[in-house]
């Protein structure tokens, strides 16, 4: 999604703002824009395109001052182009504003100002702001801070702004409402940013702003929040724990990859203070207070999207199976549009990497108006649905920057995985011989996908043979069918290559038509319950010629005689199976969209977090 920086303090402010822009990259955007404030003057540059577009644009430009915005878009409202990136500006030039989200009640907004002599010059709703601001400015004769706070109590949509204004070239505004804002604490500086990997590498002090608050920054006063209604509110100053290095490369060509590698670290960092196995037992620390109601949950709601909803699917599969809990897992964006019937002992999980996914909280405030226990799994601590949710548990993978998701998966699963156990140890619904086999095998789990990635090189050689493929067949069974969508899932985002994940039992109901020699079939078949069910299933493949790659459980010789390419992985318990065998598939599509020479980390018309509908 897009990105907000700001800078007041001593230094200069554009290469923080446009370093602090490259940080962002990964959100994926449109379009970049600053704007410097300099003895009264205020100097614009925005461009469509990439921040070194927007560099190129500013060769030889007047970059002087201390003060200054910066902003990416992912545009909603006017395409993508140089006059609707943001700045925008007052009709008098007065007022620099940029914005995150969408407001919804732009046009009405807009039609008023028009009367009253306004003129704009984009096709966007973030540009209503700014002349609301400056028209509640001049009639009510008011500061830059009571004129923004007048103006958002009329604004109804979802926003992160930043306003300057060089009549007061000492004061930065800001203001968050369902799209995050955070703000930097450093000596004699102030930072904001839509998240904090523009401000670590400069402070560790951070507050995250609220719904509904408004920031004032002032050169000389510091930092002063207080709410739409006027409430003044005390800044809770946290510390980061997040270092810049783990925002490097770390070695690696593309984040994606280190994010592979990073799951043992990241599957433990999810584990980390929550099994216990010589006591024998799950503690999340985060659901306590609501263990009871989850327990005595005659049904699970899990919503979420994309990669978050199949890490939904395999939930739905281990509470049906260790806890006996009715589970449904909805689309976010399907959930919220369609009345559905939600009782007020339900349980709903909603599931989200970047906790900002604007279906996914749309769905959440659905239902927590409807009376549900709303339960979070996040992985950015202070995002928007770890914030409106009753209680939660984060999947504590680390910052994932690669637009694909891959260890945030693994980690939902894990913590999924957890409640699961928890629940089913309190109800009983898992014999105590199970319950510890689990507990241990989940132990064991980081160093088994360690050995996993040790087969890189395997799996880099079948991706060579098939990196021109055209089409893709994923098939799975019981916990490994939602592995086989999040393997078509990563193929497609990242190699454009069109693939599909099925129930392996469902291909004779129609994919089968599609198989032959062309088509590369990945196929789980672990050692399980419905192993020679996929075993069968895989003869069918052969017997059509298509080309078979199968995920078995290693020392298997049954599938290797049948299989074109078969990866082995350590054997483990069924439910814990989609922590192994999701990983070569995150390496298949990593090394042939690579070999495509697609931009792995950001593929086109992708965001790594999609906070509009
Ligand atoms: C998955 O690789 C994609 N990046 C995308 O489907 C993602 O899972 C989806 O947008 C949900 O994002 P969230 O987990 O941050 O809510
Ligand atoms: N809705 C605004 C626009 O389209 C902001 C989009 C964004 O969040 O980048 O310009």
């Amino acid at each position: 999604m897009c990105g907000i920086v700001a800078y007041m303090g001593e230094k200069q402010a554009y290469p923080i703002l446009i370093n602090g822009l490259r940080r962002l990259e990964y959100r994926g955007y449109d379009s970049a824009g600053v704007a410097l404030l300099r003895e009264g003057d205020l100097n614009v540059y925005k461009c469509q395109g990439k921040v070194s577009d927007l560099e190129a644009h500013t060769m030889g430009k007047e970059l002087g001052g201390t003060v200054g915005i910066g902003h990416t878009r992912w545009a909603t409202h006017g395409p993508p182009n140089d006059v609707n990136a943001h700045p925008h500006q007052s009709t008098s030039g007065d007022l620099a504003l940029i914005h995150n989200g969408i407001i919804e009640n732009y046009a009405a907004i807009k039609e008023e100002l028009l009367h009253r002599g306004h003129s704009f010059q984009s096709d966007t709703d973030t540009e209503v702001l700014v002349h609301l601001i400056d028209d509640i400015q001049r009639s009510e004769g008011v500061d830059l801070a009571e004129a923004v706070r007048l103006a958002l109590n009329s604004v109804v949509g979802a926003y992160a702004i930043v306003v300057l204004d060089r009549k007061d070239p000492d004061v930065m505004v800001a203001a968050r409402k369902s799209s995050p804002l955070v703000i930097g604490i450093g000596d004699g500086e102030h930072f904001l940013a839509s998240d904090a990997t523009p401000i670590v590498e400069h402070t560790k002090n951070v507050v995250y702003l609220e719904d509904g608050e408004i920031a004032v920054i002032d050169r000389r006063k510091g930092l002063k929040i207080r709410n739409i209604k006027n409430q003044v509110k005390t800044p809770f100053i946290q510390e980061l724990e997040m270092h810049l290095e783990t925002l490097e490369k770390g070695g690696y060509d593309h984040f994606m990859l280190k994010e592979i590698h990073e799951q043992p670290r990241s599957i433990r960092d999810s584990m980390r203070g929550r099994l216990n196995l010589a006591k024998g037992e799950v503690v999340l620390g985060g659901i306590t207070d609501y263990e009871q109601k989850f327990v005595q949950a005659k049904r699970i709601l899990i919503v979420g999207c994309g990669t978050s909803w199949h890490a939904g699917l395999v939930g739905e599969y281990l509470f049906e199976e260790l806890a006996r809990i009715p589970v449904e897992v909805e689309y976010a964006s399907e959930f919220r549009y369609r009345n559905p019937v939600i009782n007020e002992d339900d349980i709903v999980i909603a599931i989200s990497q970047s906790g900002e996914t604007a279906d996914t909280l749309a769905a959440i405030e659905l239902a927590k108006g409807k009376g549900a226990t709303i339960i979070g799994i996040c992985n950015v601590v202070g995002s928007s649905i770890a914030r409106v949710t009753h209680a939660g548990s984060y999947t504590h993978a680390g910052p994932e920057i690669g637009v694909a998701s891959t260890k945030a998966f693994t980690a939902q699963v894990t913590v999924l995985t957890l409640m699961a156990l928890m629940i089913g140890q309190r109800k009983g619904t898992i014999a105590g011989s199970r319950f510890h086999r689990l507990l241990n095998e989940l132990d064991a789990i980081p160093a088994k996908v360690e050995k996993v990635l040790q087969g890189e090189a395997q799996i880099k050689y079948i991706a060579d043979i098939y990196k021109e493929a055209s089409n893709a067949l994923y098939l799975g069974r019981g916990y490994s069918f939602p592995v086989a969508l999040e393997g078509a899932l990563k193929l497609k985002e990242i190699s454009y290559i069109h693939a599909e994940g099925y129930p392996a039992a469902e291909m004779k109901h129609g994919p089968i038509a599609l198989i032959d020699e062309e088509m590369p079939v990945f196929v789980i078949a672990t050692k399980g319950a419905s192993y020679e069910k996929v075993v069968s299933n895989i003869q069918e493949v052969k017997a059509r010629k298509g080309k078979i790659i199968a995920i078995v459980t290693e020392g298997d010789t049954v599938v290797d005689g049948l299989a074109d390419h078969v990866i082995g992985i350590p054997d483990t318990a069924d439910p814990l199976v989609p922590l192994l065998s999701v990983i070569p598939l995150q390496l298949i599509s990593y090394h042939i969209a690579v070999m495509r020479g697609c931009n792995v980390d950001q593929p086109r018309n992708l965001a790594k977090s999609v906070t509009v509908e």
